[in-house]
């Protein structure tokens, strides 16, 4: 294993999305320094098959522990659903998910016991949220709905249109019925329509957005294993940021995700 207290975390997403959660790690953990790799070539994994989905997810891996990574966040909740058992069979490094740790935020938040999930559709349709909601709680209800327009229409850069928001009413339609009082926001977009979801759904539900919580779940695994960063190593703009096509578009938009954290965008091309 590559490790060590002053390694970087290697962070991916299949796109841009995945800087949500690394914003979260970057703000628990300002001693820490990432490795972020997007891969903008193979964008969108939400509708490609598990297998796809999985073979990009392993490559990524590969790369990022090449790197001497000492976790690995899967910041994408489709690879995480997809990916994450593999992965975690295949490296010796602590690999983290986004699933476990929204589904637990949505148990900490439901009065009612009855929680909404939307993601893509191969997020949706592998059932990972309603497995990981109900070994927390058995007794959950969990309404669960794929949201496919939403990623293109974020990546529009139409997080406040009225276009999003009929798509959003359409779509949310069912779990307004249902009256579900939590929804994980199970796709690394959506955290960036919140207000528009909000205003959709009203005051009674809960948005849950599991960067938060993944980066909690980084840093108590981190702290378990003993591979903290000393304090002294504490990064001034040393995060580095990989993409597997044109650099000069993740960074205009990546700095909507994270400002000028992002200094530079290297290209690496994979498979
Ligand atoms: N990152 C993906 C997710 O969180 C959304 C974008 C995609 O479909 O690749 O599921």
């Amino acid at each position: 294993m590559t490790a060590g207290s002053s390694a970087p975390i290697g962070v991916f997403d299949s796109g841009i999305g995945g800087l949500t959660v690394a914003h979260a790690i970057i703000q628990h953990l300002p001693n820490e320094r990432i490795i972020y790799f997007g891969d903008t070539a193979r964008v969108p994994y939400g509708p490609k098959s598990p297998d796809t989905v999985r073979r990009y997810s392993r490559e990524i891996a590969g790369f990022l522990v090449a790197q001497g990574v000492k976790t690995i966040v899967v910041a994408c909740n489709t690879a995480t659903a997809h990916a994450l058992p593999t992965l975690q069979e295949e490296w010796e490094v602590p690999v983290i998910g986004v699933v476990e740790p929204g589904a637990r935020a949505a148990v900490n938040a439901t009065r009612s016991g009855h929680v909404g999930v939307i993601g893509t559709a191969g997020t949706i349709k592998s059932g990972a949220y309603e497995r990981a909601l109900r070994a927390l709680r058995p007794s959950l209800r969990v309404t669960a709905r794929a949201c496919p327009l939403f990623v293109p229409l974020v990546e529009e850069g139409w997080v406040d249109h009225d276009v999003t928001r009929m798509v959003a009413r359409e779509y949310l339609e069912p779990l307004r019925e249902a009256e579900v009082d939590a929804l994980v926001l199970g796709c690394t977009h959506y955290p960036l329509l919140k207000t528009l979801l909000a205003e959709v759904l009203g005051d009674d539900v809960r948005l849950i957005d599991s960067a938060e919580e993944t980066a909690r779940e980084t840093s108590r695994i981190l702290r378990e294993r003993g591979l903290e960063a000393p304090a002294s190593a504490a990064p001034v703009g040393g995060h580095r940021f990989f993409a597997s096509d044109d650099p000069l578009q993740f960074l205009q938009l990546g700095q909507r995700f994270l400002g000028d954290v992002i200094e530079g965008v290297q290209v690496q091309t994979l498979g």
